[in-house]
């Protein structure tokens, strides 16, 4: 049994293998319909836990859909109707939980709520989206890269904004999965400099730049992400646009980088805002494929968890 709670916790070799096998059963679903079962059905008769305790579509629906694609079944539940959210410890809800489902994906606050569910279930845990990290992106991430543009490792990504979540989980990917990495953001909204020590003790390099031109020049890969996460206060939202205007990727920014570079956002996205629509919608951009591919990614997290 594994737990999926973090990109630089999970091994190398899994995480190479998770992509492979992503990558294997995407193609054997080629132009089937949505709701056909994998000809492989290795959740048969598995029960799987969906927690969200903050809103999510992409999260909620690859999840819900690839474990029925697998044969099994799932409880999506809201943190709100649950007594978790009432009170009840994460401890307590992680021992009953272990005694209903096999295997439970959750999306919450606090990265040490999701760390306490794994130390006291019975069933693996994964992680779905904390305030400091979102691993079951980064996977998305990483497998649409190599779907388009083939390895992703010695390859330069430039992140632009905030440096939140999922910017934490790609700077571990950066280490795990061998590429370089560029941070283009203020100095206010920096990543933590564990994750760069992190990427950097395995060997890549890791580059903070406050100019966003400078920092794309040679890019294979282009990311953004809203400027304001579902954790930060809403107050925070005209300081985050004075500070992150400058970052805004559009077709200026994009012209910087390679030729043939690629842009991603996790979504939901706010158009005109961190990104505009032109690029979006433009041929560099690979966001349905990348939302897509949040399904096919996770159902190997899956299977790596159970061992199946
Ligand atoms: N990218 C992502 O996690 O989307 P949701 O918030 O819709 O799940
Ligand atoms: N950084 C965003 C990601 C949403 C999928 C957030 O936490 O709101």
């Amino acid at each position: 049994m594994n737990h999926f709670l973090d990109i630089h916790t999970t091994d190398a070799t899994a995480l190479r293998g998770m992509i492979d096998q992503a990558r294997a059963m995407k193609e054997a679903r080629k132009g089937l319909p949505k709701g056909t079962p994998d000809a492989e059905q290795p959740l048969a008769n598995h029960m799987v836990a969906l927690i969200f305790e903050k809103p999510s579509t992409r999260t909620r629906v690859s999840f819900d859909v690839g474990v029925r694609q697998m044969g099994g079944q799932t409880l999506v539940l809201s943190g709100n109707d649950m007594q978790l959210g009432h009170g009840e410890s994460i401890a307590d809800t992680a021992r009953v939980l272990s005694r209903y489902v096999d295997m439970i994906m959750i999306r919450t606050f606090e990265e040490s709520i999701l760390h306490e569910l794994a130390e006291y279930a019975d069933v693996p845990v994964i992680n779905g989206l904390t305030n400091t990290s979102h691993p079951c992106q980064v996977m998305a991430d990483v497998m649409t890269f190599e779907e388009h543009n083939g390895p992703i490792k010695g390859k330069k990504v430039v992140w632009t904004g905030d440096g939140n979540n999922t910017c934490a989980s790609l700077i571990h990917a950066a280490g795990q999965f061998g590429f370089d990495f560029t941070f283009a953001g203020p100095e206010a909204l920096d990543p933590d400099p564990e994750l760069i020590a992190f990427a950097r003790s395995k060997g890549v390099t890791v580059t903070i730049e406050r100019d966003a031109e400078v920092a794309v020049q040679g890019a294979d890969l282009v990311i953004a992400d809203t400027w304001v996460s579902m954790h930060d206060s809403q107050s925070t939202r005209q300081r985050r646009h004075n500070q992150l205007k400058a970052y805004q990727v559009n077709d200026h920014l994009m012209a910087q980088a390679k030729p043939d570079a690629l842009f991603m956002h996790c979504l939901p996205a706010h158009r005109e805002e961190e990104v505009t629509s032109q690029v979006m919608d433009g041929p560099q951009s690979v966001i349905f494929d990348e939302a897509e591919n949040r399904l096919h990614a996770q159902k190997a997290v899956m299977r790596w968890c159970l061992g199946i």
